[in-house]
């Protein structure tokens, strides 16, 4: 099974961001726990992070080229606002599953909102990097059904 991972804005400084929320792996440890698991799982994986809104909806659209049999995507911020990538996600043929590492549901009330959300196949929210985990899990179970 074949699968991207898609971290947004920001997610780049994870280890230094907002410790208190975020906990303090970076982004390469964070991608090396998803990594781990999801070999334990079956998954050849690859990972992309942009700040940018446009890429992330060309890389949704990369993995129809690619083959992807699905892709976690951590939108960040703008899961909160972003119709173009919830479009995009609509557009693909494969399972998108939404993930984030803190609670969104548990924060400011704007981002208890997700429109990127409305779209995904599903979500996995406040695990820090294990929310990524749990989600190949998920789509491992999708896949397999
Ligand atoms: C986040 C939650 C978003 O609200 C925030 O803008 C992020 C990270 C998370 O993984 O918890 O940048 O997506």
């Amino acid at each position: 099974m074949k699968a991207f991972v898609i971290h947004g804005p920001n997610l780049n400084l994870l280890g230094t961001r907002e410790l208190s929320v975020y906990g303090d792996s970076s982004l390469d440890e964070v991608n090396a726990v998803i990594e781990e698991g999801g070999k334990e799982l079956g998954f050849e994986l690859s990972f992309w992070q942009t700040a940018r809104e446009g890429e992330i909806i060309e890389l949704l659209h990369s993995g129809i080229a690619a083959g992807v049999d699905g892709v976690l995507l951590n939108p960040a911020a703008y899961s909160h606002t972003s119709r173009a990538i919830a479009d995009a996600v609509r557009a693909v043929p494969f399972p998108v599953i939404e993930v984030h590492l803190s609670n969104i549901h548990a924060r400011e009330q704007w981002r208890r909102t997700s429109v990127t959300a409305e779209a995904a196949k599903g979500i996995v929210a406040g695990f820090g990097p294990h929310s990524y985990v749990a989600a190949l899990v998920a789509l491992k179970g999708v896949l397999d059904r």
